[in-house]
């Protein structure tokens, strides 16, 4: 039986935040919930969560499932403390249990896993995964002899000679619950930081191993956002890496941040100050930025898209948008259409071919095949409480600053008089025109002087 149990009921002093220190995100995700993700990789038989500091804030924001079960830890006195009030709760004591900080959030399923069967081929009371730092600051020191761990010094507690260890603990402890529970009420606070040390007990432990394994990154405890940004780092580089293998091109990788959810096809070319969030998926052959905000959107084939910002839409086949357009949630734009600079849209569904190029509004609209929308256009949509809808045809053509007032509906082949304000319906081959005449005064200069 293998029980898992994630300490994350700490503050984070160290994070200076308002928010508790395992909700804070690495590309889009929680600490805890990457953690967490990892843990249900292993298919364990029960999820533990420690909690304490703003408790129910780390419980509402996992992905929850039956396996989990949320330990309250109040006050928090330490990692020991956090495992001792475990015990204190929890009746069923067979097995593994699995520790891991909630702040190590790159740590591999795989990596776990070695770790369980590096602990039965050993028969071990606790295995820990260990690793060389360059730079160990801040990470307890392990002292072993062959693989046997002797003892795990805390940074605060080590003298000058034992912070010349680069062999670090990394956080993720496997325990056999049996030998774990004969020692986990002895531990004491006898340390600086007056804290109850779950490092303690492998020195209380006979068969204490240490499975060393390469630092890639994934080992990363985060205590600060100095730290919290490496993570991010380290994840975007896998990511972008893994694109450009793919068939992707960045211009400047460094300034473009990917989710890991997003799906790229081949010959994509993403240039600088480019984000893609989401579940956003790119076709092949676009090119995308610079400067471009992409989240929870679908772009087919061949687009272009500059200088632009894109939430939650559907963009078929060779489209231009940009520079300068911003496309609000639930739009739809279809193919060879043409999105220029200094367009909203919202809630609307352009039909093929559609060109919007210049300073306009769209918003709740249905707009037909080839129309065009001139400068300036604006589909007064919202009256105060309601917002309505604006139908516009195909082969249509809105002449500059046409202000539609919603709910409209043109046919196909109308034309709408530049500057007009149109407030009623028209048909199929009509020109909409609403706006005062002109009227030329003569000598108008040379009356008044
Ligand atoms: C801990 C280890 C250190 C190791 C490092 C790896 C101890 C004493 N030290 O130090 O050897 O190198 O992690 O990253 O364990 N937590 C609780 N309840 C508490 C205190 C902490 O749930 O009372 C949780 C925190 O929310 C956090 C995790 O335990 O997710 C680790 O706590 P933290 O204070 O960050 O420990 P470190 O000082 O990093
Ligand atoms: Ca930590």
């Amino acid at each position: 039986m293998l029980s898992v149990a994630i300490l994350a009921a700490g503050k984070g002093t160290r994070m200076a935040s308002s928010l508790p220190k395992v909700l804070h995100e690495i590309s889009g995700r929680t600490l805890l919930q990457r953690v967490l993700d990892s843990c249900n990789e292993l298919n364990p038989d029960k999820i533990f969560i420690v909690v304490g500091h703003k408790s129910k804030e780390v419980e509402n924001s996992i992905i929850k499932n039956k396996n989990i079960q949320f330990i309250v830890q109040n006050p928090q006195k330490g990692t020991g403390h956090a495992v001792q009030v475990l015990f204190q709760q929890v009746k069923k004591q067979e097995g593994k249990l699995l520790v891991l900080n909630g702040d190590v959030p790159l740590i591999k399923a795989e990596t776990l896993k070695k770790l369980i069967n590096f602990h039965d081929s050993k028969n071990a009371d606790v295995s820990v995964i260990t690793t060389k730092k360059n730079n160990p600051y801040g990470y307890g020191r392990v002292f072993t002899k062959e693989n046997l761990i002797k003892k795990i010094v805390e940074e605060k507690d080590c003298n000058e000679n034992q912070r010349q260890n680069l062999l670090i603990n990394a956080g993720i402890y496997c325990f056999s619950w049996l030998s774990l529970s004969k020692i986990i009420n002895t531990l004491k606070s006898n340390n600086k930081q007056k804290e109850i040390y779950l490092t303690d007990t492998i020195t209380l432990l006979k068969k204490s191993f240490s499975l060393e394994v390469e630092d890639n990154g994934e080992l990363q405890g985060i205590n600060n956002r100095i730290q919290l940004s490496k993570c991010e780092e380290t994840i975007q580089t896998l990511i972008k890496e893994k694109h450009m293998i793919g068939g992707v091109t960045f211009i400047n990788p460094a300034s473009c941040t990917i989710s890991e959810d997003a799906i790229i096809g081949f010959d994509v070319i993403i240039e600088a100050n480019t984000h893609i969030r989401g579940k956003s998926n790119i076709s092949n052959n676009c090119k995308i930025g610079p400067n471009t905000f992409i989240k929870d959107t679908t772009v087919n084939e061949n687009c272009e898209i500059i200088n632009s910002t894109i939430f939650e839409s559907k963009i078929m086949d060779h489209v231009k948008i940009g520079p300068y357009s911003h496309i609000r949630p639930n739009c739809e734009i279809s193919s060879q259409s043409k999105i220029g600079n200094f367009v909203e849209m919202k809630n609307s569904q352009l039909d093929e071919q559609v060109k919007i190029n210049h300073l306009s509004y769209i918003g709740d609209s249905k707009i037909g095949r080839n129309t065009n929308i001139g400068a300036g256009t604006i589909t007064a949509n919202f009256d105060g409480t309601k917002k309505h809808p604006t139908n516009i045809g195909k082969n249509s053509s809105i002449g500059a600053n046409t202000v539609l007032i919603a709910p409209i509906n043109l046919g196909d082949s109308v034309t709408t008089g530049a500057g007009s304000v149109i407030t009623k319906d028209s048909q199929n081959n009509s020109l909409a025109i609403a706006r005062s005449k002109q009227v030329n005064i003569k000598n108008w200069k040379k009356n008044k002087t």
